[in-house]
């Protein structure tokens, strides 16, 4: 189920939100980044929900170095009583599926350190792309000298299983929305994104190519949000990042974006890799 839905959609879905585990976070980004020293490193969780990275039984932040900002209180407020020495934050920033009465455009708020890491799972997969090149600038500016930003997309025409999966990651989502909306054709939408640069889905089947979409009353309803952008089109739209392609059996990519040392020097574990 769409993570949203957990969140705001209808109180039989939110029900089902303490039985959905989301394991791997940690992992994830500990092999995107060449298993780096974590100890003593400040990171910051965008995006974080309710800390699904500590949750990752492999993790080895510690608590005290933990920073999560989300939109949703809610998930804030599961996170603090898990773990109270982390520092959880609320962003009341617009999101038109996850809080659609928060603040378009809300500056980041000044959480008075700078990070060495900032991680942001499955979130700039759920914004619209203006959206995400303000945040990422900002979240830039919040790395200490030597700090990287990492955070995930979805590549529409990637095939992430190519073993036990014959489609790609659009088509896969479509084949996942289409199990309880049959009012659009699988195969109409996956010819629309055919050599689509990047492409934007609204409630799973409103496809919108090469564009953020539209929609209406997503205070009133639950609506979801899907972006995806080519590996083309993300190493256009980030060209001093390096982009690295999905790991431990995932479907997200992962852009990294690095801040000199305080000498000037990339920090060593992390040499250019182009994929
Ligand atoms: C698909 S969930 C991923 C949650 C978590 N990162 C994980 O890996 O499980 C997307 C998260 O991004 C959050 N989000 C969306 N827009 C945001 C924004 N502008 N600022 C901070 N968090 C945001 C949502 O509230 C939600 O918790």
């Amino acid at each position: 189920m769409e993570e949203v839905f957990l969140w705001r959609g209808s109180t039989e879905q939110r029900r089902l939100r303490s039985l959905v585990g989301k394991t791997g976070r940690f992992s994830y980004f500990n092999r995107q980044l060449d298993f780096p020293d974590w100890s003593g490193k400040l990171v910051l969780d965008f995006g974080g929900n309710e800390g699904n990275l500590l949750l990752d039984h492999n993790c080895t932040i510690r608590p005290e170095d933990y920073y999560c900002l989300d939109v949703i209180n809610e998930a804030l407020e599961t996170g603090r009583r898990r773990f109270p020495r982390a520092h959880w934050v609320h962003y009341n920033h617009y999101n038109c599926s996850f809080n659609p009465e928060g603040i378009e455009g809300l500056p980041l708020p000044d959480l008075g350190v700078e990070f060495d890491m900032i991680l942001a799972y499955s979130v700039f997969t759920h914004t619209t792309r203006e959206e995400m090149h303000n945040l990422v600038e900002q979240l830039r500016a919040r790395l200490a000298p030597g700090g990287t930003l990492a955070f995930t997309f979805i590549d529409p025409h990637y095939n992430s299983w190519p073993e036990t999966y014959r489609g790609n990651n659009l088509r896969w989502r479509l084949e996942r929305f289409h199990q309880t909306n049959h009012s659009f054709k699988i195969d109409d939408l996956w010819q629309q994104s055919r050599g689509a640069q990047w492409c934007a889905l609204v409630n799973g089947s409103e496809l919108h190519v090469n564009g953020n979409g539209s929609w209406s009353n997503e205070v009133e309803t639950c609506l979801s949000y899907n972006v995806y952008y080519s590996v083309g089109f993300f190493r256009k739209e980030f060209p001093y990042a390096t982009i690295r392609p999905p790991v431990n059996g995932e479907m997200q990519h992962c852009c990294l974006i690095r801040t000199p040392g305080s000498a000037g020097i990339l920090p060593a574990n992390l040499e250019e890799r182009h994929f």
